[in-house]
């Protein structure tokens, strides 16, 4: 089998929802939505090797600590493991005040009934009933009229009103789920959710939680947008409910439906931290508050520590995080690409400079540093990159600010490093591979090693140069004439080496702060067959300029 020609024969468009003066278009999102987290409940169940109690108290610790404040922590009547870790996590007072744990159970009046024993001696809870109500499901799975589904709904809540009242110690929250409400009739959906609130008789004061699962993701995040606003302004009594959206990412929108889903006025969102979850995940919390963080808003919750939260996921669910992964994947604050990291490089300086309000580094749409990560890490050198991101590294890492023509040249010996080897180079080697190249030199001819200066009392204005180098190991001294030293000992050193050399172009900065800071100097060198540059480092400036020069007579005798 194959892809067909025609998939219109095998596959329908979804349909649109009627609404025609839809809000949601024109609305942004300029506060958090409750967060749930169904880490340790749909994540877990997606799960090769489900957590074991460790692994789940580690995860259920963290979100703890990010400032999640409601928690799914399991379907209770699954099996004993899950019973037992919910009911010790009840019972050992880890859960703070200000958080509610949540609990899955189907409609059935057995598993409710131990749904709510798990939960006995909570101080609060929210106990989540579900049944699937699209047509898919009541039709080929169950084999069920609509009115025997809303049944179902409606004997759960029963069974859960009943419940409730035998542990008044606890304050007890309900949600509802209509399963497959992405796939299902709206107006089904609501009438399943007015009848369970008919049962649960909720208040503005003590509202149901109306949760609207994509379970499977079926159509365009618009078209979740407008399902969600339809339901919410068909929803009597609306202000005693919150509206909570559940999204799957089958298509990979889910991020992008519960953003207009929040924008068609849900109230709350649940999902898992990164996007684990069943199939192709839940929708990932994170990215959807950074989301929000980068557009202004607090999404409390607290993704400062970033590589923490991923280092408990990947522990916890024993799977990796994909290096493009939206905010805190390996790759995501690194450019590979030569404009990218010169456009980045640009941007930085500027916001140094210009002390700017807003954060606007082209290609960055987050500050590294409030996730925890460094500027260190954005850029690497390849051979996709140009002069801009070796000029960065060399810069941020070294406090070496490279003359813009001898980026260029550099980056060219860079570039065939690595072509010949293939592979990323790290800063430290371009750092080492500069000092080789350019100042110490090992085995060139030509090492400098002092100098003075005196009057050329046959030409006005002019010094003679006076210096000592070895060449090939052997001390000699060279005399130049020239108006300044550099002039003079370029003279000199042409004389003795039998190549003409003008200096074009030098530059010179300290490294470090302090009277006895080094300096380095960058001197660009015309001869006979082109130009080239030599660096000199030294704490004496005049020393740094001479040695520069000898650094580009070693690299011109080199080449010759
Ligand atoms: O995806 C889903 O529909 C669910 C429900 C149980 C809420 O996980
Ligand atoms: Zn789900």
């Amino acid at each position: 089998m194959s892809m067909l020609r025609n998939p219109s024969t095998k596959y329908a468009p979804f349909p649109q929802v009627p609404l025609t003066d839809r809000q949601w278009p024109a609305r942004t999102i300029t506060a958090p939505p409750r967060w749930l987290s169904t880490d340790l409940r749909d994540g877990n169940q997606a799960i090769v090797d489900p957590m074991d109690a460790h692994k789940k108290n580690r995860f259920f610790d963290l979100l703890v600590e990010v400032g999640v404040k409601e928690i799914e922590v399991g379907f209770p009547s699954a099996g004993a493991t899950e019973f037992d870790f919910i009911s010790g996590l009840v019972q050992s007072g880890r859960v703070p005040d200000d958080v509610l744990v949540q609990v899955l159970t189907q409609s059935r009046e057995d598993l409710i009934r131990t749904s709510f024993a798990s939960l006995a001696g909570a101080r609060a809870a929210i106990v989540h009933l579900y049944n699937a109500v699209s047509p898919a499901w009541r039709e080929v799975v169950f084999g069920m009229t609509r009115d025997q589904v809303r049944d179902i709904a409606v004997q759960g809540a029963k069974v859960m009103r009943d419940e409730a009242g035998k542990q008044p110690n606890t304050d007890w929250h309900f949600q509802y789920s209509p399963e497959t409400f992405s796939t299902a009739e709206l107006d089904f959906s609501l009438e399943v959710c007015e009848a369970v609130m008919d049962v649960l008789a909720p208040t503005p004061e003590h509202p149901i939680i109306l949760n609207l699962p994509a379970t499977v993701e079926a159509a365009t995040p618009n078209i979740y947008a407008d399902q969600v606003e339809y339901f919410i302004r068909n929803l009597p009594n609306r202000d005693s409910a919150v509206i909570s959206l559940h999204t799957h990412n089958d298509r990979g929108t889910g991020i992008a439906a519960t953003e207009l889903g929040l924008m068609a006025g849900a109230d709350r969102v649940e999902g898992t931290l990164f996007g684990n979850g069943e199939r192709t995940g839940n929708v990932d919390i994170v990215t959807l508050a950074l989301n929000m963080y980068t557009q202004g808003v607090d999404p409390e919750l607290d993704c400062s520590d970033i590589t923490r939260m991923k280092e408990v996921y990947e522990y916890s669910n024993q799977m990796k995080i994909p290096e493009r992964h939206p905010y805190v994947g390996e790759l995501v604050y690194t450019a590979f690409s030569g404009s990218h990291q010169d456009a980045i490089n640009k941007g930085m300086k500027a916001k140094a400079k210009a002390n700017k309000e807003f954060w606007e580094v082209p290609y960055l749409p987050i500050d590294p540093q409030d996730v925890g990560r460094t500027y260190e890490a954005i850029i690497r050198i390849n051979s996709q990159s140009g002069k801009g991101g070796i000029a960065y590294i060399m810069q941020a890492d070294y406090g070496l600010n490279l003359p813009r023509n001898l980026q260029i040249e550099f980056s060219k010996d860079i570039q065939a490093v690595t072509d010949a080897e293939g592979k990323e180079l790290s800063s430290k080697r371009i750092h080492e591979r500069f000092i080789d190249r350019y100042v110490d030199q090992p085995g060139a001819r030509l090492k400098f090693l002092d100098h003075h200066t005196y009057p050329d009392t046959s030409a006005k204005g002019r010094r003679i140069v006076e210096a000592t180098i070895t060449d090939g190991g052997r001390e000699v001294t060279i005399t130049g004439s020239g108006t300044g030293p550099i002039d003079g000992f370029v003279d000199a050193l042409s004389r003795h080496i039998g190549i003409p050399m003008t200096v074009l172009d030098y530059s010179e900065h300290s490294m470090q702060r302090g009277s006895n800071a080094a300096a380095i100097s960058y001197m660009e060198v015309e001869h006979p067959d082109g130009k080239l540059f030599g660096a000199g480092i030294n704490t004496n400036i005049v020393a740094a300029s001479l040695e520069a020069i000898v650094s580009a007579a070693n690299r011109i005798l080199a080449m010759r």
